[in-house]
């Protein structure tokens, strides 16, 4: 079927109360993956591309630096490859930019064919945060498309430090940003942090979300919560990479126990990196231990040169220079090729279907409205926003 707005995912996790993982890939062969996977749970799917990801898909190896240019060139290759896979596919999916940085990349994700965006405007004053947030929602909704804003800075947080910090999300501010702005979706600051070294005990600071959730439903406006940041950074799949020649250390996610609660307290869509970063990682270093030949090889020797000189890398970003083609567009240009994007869809598929279980999503595909964008549109026309 035809890619479906997030929304239409968001709105059947509010109406089953079960949580939506929200999956990141770096690379077109690794979206295949994450809809087979879904698909085999029976599970609606939201793949994520994030803004420098659709650079690094555009072919920008240097991400980082990566111009509106590229994010358009990897925003078309990433939704061109993921409408096909749902176009033959019996489950709903949606293709959502992640960590929107500014319009332009707002603009590229969905011209490039994207269903959702997110605009991070975390890090502006709240009123600026306001403006850009509101101006994506007048931009994206006429098309149809979904829009997640973020309010509360998640970066350093520490749950047992709440008074002096203070970025937490404040529920009354959530409340006021989601009137003004209009968002379908919001990422909320409660405890949870990107990347590998979350802190060893982590506690989310759930009742963020309940207060959020219950001053939405007293209101009687729909806004889906995000949980971002919430990698399980399983501690097999750690010792597997250091076992295997890696140097990853004080790594360390959110536990599974605390990401089953809140899915069932109000946190509709779970993102997720880290967990299938770290998996590709172990099965990256694992093929070349078990095929030395390849370690040689034309295409792909240059994925084990990088693994070995950056032994506490785990961004797969870092290792998929050699094959930019099959990053690209998912082109398999030899045997070797074949088998290394083997072994990357099966670290994905195990990140992905795990979590699948976890949060509850599994069984739920046809819970999910089929609506399309074009109704869509005609939805928020109706209701004004
Ligand atoms: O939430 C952030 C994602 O893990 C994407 O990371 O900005 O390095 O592409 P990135
Ligand atoms: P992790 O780094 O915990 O996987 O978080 C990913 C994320 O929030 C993407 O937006
Ligand atoms: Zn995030």
């Amino acid at each position: 079927m035809s890619l479906v707005p997030m929304r239409a995912i968001l709105e059947a996790t509010e109406k089953y109360n079960f949580a939506q993982g929200a999956f990141n890939v770096n690379a077109v062969a690794q979206a295949k993956a994450v809809v087979e996977v879904h698909e085999m749970f029976r599970s609606a799917a939201i793949i994520q591309g994030a803004d420098l990801a659709n650079a690094f898909m555009g072919g920008r190896t240097d991400f980082a630096n990566g111009t509106t240019e590229d994010k358009i060139k990897g925003a078309r290759n990433i939704a061109n490859a993921v409408k096909k896979y749902a176009e033959d596919s019996p489950i709903p999916v949606a293709l959502h930019l992640d960590h929107g940085k500014n319009i332009e990349s707002c603009l590229a994700a969905m011209d490039g064919g994207y269903t959702s965006v997110m605009i991070d405007g975390s890090s502006l004053p709240y009123e600026d945060n306001v403006a850009l947030t509101r101006e994506v929602v007048k931009l994206a909704h006429p098309r149809g498309i979904t829009v997640e804003g973020e309010l509360g800075v998640l970066a350093g947080v520490e749950d047992h430090v709440f008074a002096a910090t203070s970025t937490y999300t404040n529920p009354l501010t959530a409340y006021d940003f989601i009137k003004k702005t209009g968002v379908d979706a919001l990422a909320i600051s409660y405890g949870t942090q990107h990347g590998a070294n979350k802190g060893k005990d982590t506690v989310i600071r759930k009742e963020i979300a309940i207060a959020i959730k219950e001053i939405l439903r007293h209101e009687n406006i729909f806004c889906a919560l995000v949980s971002h940041g919430s990698s399980t950074v399983p501690q097999y799949i750690v010792k597997e990479i250091n076992d295997l020649g890696g140097d990853i250390h004080g790594a360390y996610g959110i536990k599974k126990e605390q990401l089953k609660e809140v899915s069932k307290l109000g946190i509709a869509k779970i993102n997720v990196d880290t967990d299938i970063r770290l998996a590709v990682t172990r099965n990256l270093r694992e093929f070349f231990r078990d095929n030395p030949s390849m370690r040689e090889d034309a295409y792909v020797g240059g994925i084990y040169a990088l693994l070995q000189e950056k032994p506490a890398a785990f961004d797969p970003r870092v290792f998929f220079p050699p094959i930019m083609d099959t990053v690209m567009y998912g082109n398999i240009p030899s045997d070797s090729v074949a088998a290394v994007v083997e072994v990357i869809e099966r670290g994905v598929k195990e990140a992905v279907g795990t979590l699948i279980v976890d949060f509850d999503s599994y069984g739920k595909a046809p819970l999910v409205e089929k609506v399309t964008l074009e109704e869509m549109a005609e939805r928020y026309k109706k209701a004004g926003i």
